[in-house]
């Protein structure tokens, strides 16, 4: 049986990242470290998670939560064995749990999977997920004897020098037969350089008592990095960026420069899009098949039709439909849906509106709170007036109206189906179906008048 209980160690100060914020919620593409291994583990299979907590506990607690996750507070920081006595109690008698740590934000779960099964399969009392790095500097090193087999786990400050030449690290997660975890994290003692109670020891310890201490080699030691500091939480960033990507590559998505673009984890794209640099796409975004992402476009938990293209433009927590184009500069705040075959043009604003299919609005418009149907046309330099100092109002245009070039919609009012609204006019009261409404004085034209006044210009 694999493991259905995990602690996650997580109450460390952190210090080395020299922040007010609690390490484990620094975020790795827009998601806290912590979250990012309580997802991983609930994937591997895992349902029942006590999270060690103490500086900053309440923040986290506020933070990540869900309905697999229990939280036991550790008073003091005395080390990682600490930390994962405060769980002793909580752990179920039989079976195997996972120790984790809420630092190390790019593990899989499929490599959980594997571990958890060789742990299985081995029938250890513990078995220590390792890696092998060319600079294990700041790891514990894994100590082998003669024939390979694990004997301890030494820490960087603890190590000799010949220990500081080995190159296979612990990852610091670990899988535990329950019941060796709950008897023997209370005998950890704190003799070492740090005067810390490492869970380290443990290892050691099943050794010495004839227990079974296993390891298991992840295939990418990229998998496996802990952060400790600001540095090495942008590489984190960069590892998973890239692995997003390349996700999205072997499905069929073009990604033009996938160096250049940020895609977090819960993005959906469908084959054949394109993704052009600098593009950003977050949060929980679908995008569809065939469509073209412009570069520096910003997608932020929305959805996009098939064969949609958008460029250089932002979108936040909206909706687009099929083959419809959007910007270049488009600006789409939250709660806008524009269908299909439509176009959203440069420098139009959308907010908080409904804007049918075959509808357009090509340049220069702001449309806020409205509710606008389908192949309307709206020219250049149409604002909804939306906000009266005091309220914000909702409009309606009706199905294929003309909106003229320069017109003002003081909200709230209706221009019905079928309607014109003349150029420049300002529409105050509800403009029924099929009707022209004009608002505009007659201009006057005085001939000779800039003669007349001497202002009459010499070609140069
Ligand atoms: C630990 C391991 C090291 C391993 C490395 C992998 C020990 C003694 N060392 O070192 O062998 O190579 O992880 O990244 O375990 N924590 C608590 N309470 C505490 C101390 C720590 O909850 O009192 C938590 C931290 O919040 C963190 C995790 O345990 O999430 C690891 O602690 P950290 O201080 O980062 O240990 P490392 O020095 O990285
Ligand atoms: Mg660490």
């Amino acid at each position: 049986m694999s493991c259905k209980t995990a602690v996650i160690l997580a109450a460390g100060a952190g210090t080395r990242m020299k922040s007010d914020k609690p390490k484990v919620l620094h975020e790795v593409c827009g998601k806290p470290m912590l979250s990012h291994i309580v997802s991983k583990a609930e994937k591997a299979g895992v349902d029942d998670i006590i999270t060690v907590i103490g500086h900053g506990a309440q923040q986290v607690r506020e933070t990540v939560f869900g309905d697999n996750l229990r939280f036991v507070i550790q008073q003091e920081q005395l080390g990682t064995g600490h930390a994962v006595m405060q769980a002793a109690d909580m752990l179920p008698n039989d079976g195997s749990v996972f120790v984790l740590c809420g630092d190390t934000p790019l593990i899989t779960a499929e490599t959980l999977k594997e571990f958890s099964a060789c742990h299985e399969k081995e029938k250890n009392a513990v078995t220590v997920l390792t890696a092998v790095f060319d600079d294990p500097f700041g790891y514990g090193r894994i100590i082998r004897g003669e024939n390979g087999e694990l004997l301890r786990i030494v820490e960087q400050k603890d190590a000799s020098e010949a220990e500081k030449a080995v190159k296979e690290v612990n990852a610091g997660m670990y899988c535990f037969e329950a019941s060796f975890l709950k008897e023997k994290s209370g005998l950890l003692n704190a003799d070492n350089a740090q005067h810390e109670y490492y869970i380290t020891d443990l290892i050691g310890m099943a050794v010495e008592s004839g227990k079974r201490a296993g390891a298991f080699t992840v295939k990418d030691a990229g998998e496996i990095m802990g952060v400790n500091n600001r540095v090495q939480l942008a590489e984190a960033v960069k590892i998973m960026r890239r692995r997003n990507a390349d996700r999205h590559m072997l499905n069929g998505v073009t990604i033009i420069d996938p160096d250049s673009v940020y895609i977090e984890e819960d993005v959906e794209i469908g084959n054949d899009t394109e993704v052009w640099p600098g593009v950003v796409l977050k949060g929980r975004s679908v995008i569809g098949k065939g469509c073209v992402i412009g570069k520096g476009t910003i997608i932020e938990n929305s959805s996009v039709g098939n064969g949609t293209d958008i460029l250089e433009s932002v979108i936040l927590d909206s909706s687009i439909g099929e083959n419809t184009h959007v910007g270049p500069f488009a600006y789409m705040r939250p709660n806008s849906h524009v269908g299909s075959g439509c176009k959203v043009g440069d420098f139009v604003e959308l907010k908080n509106a409904e804007f049918g299919d075959g509808s357009k609005a090509a340049h220069l418009a702001y449309i806020g709170d409205a509710d606008v149907g389908e192949e309307v046309n709206i020219g250049c330099g149409v604002i909804f007036a939306n906000y009266d100092g005091v309220n914000k109002n909702r409009s309606t245009v009706g199905n294929r109206a003309f909106i003229g070039s320069n017109s003002n919609l003081v909200a709230p009012v209706s221009v019905a189906e079928d309607a014109y609204i003349a150029a420049g006019t300002t529409v105050t009261t509800d403009v029924e179906k099929g009707a022209l409404c004009v608002g505009r004085s007659k201009e006057t034209v005085l001939p000779g008048w800039v003669e007349s006044k001497g202002l009459l210009k010499k070609k140069k």
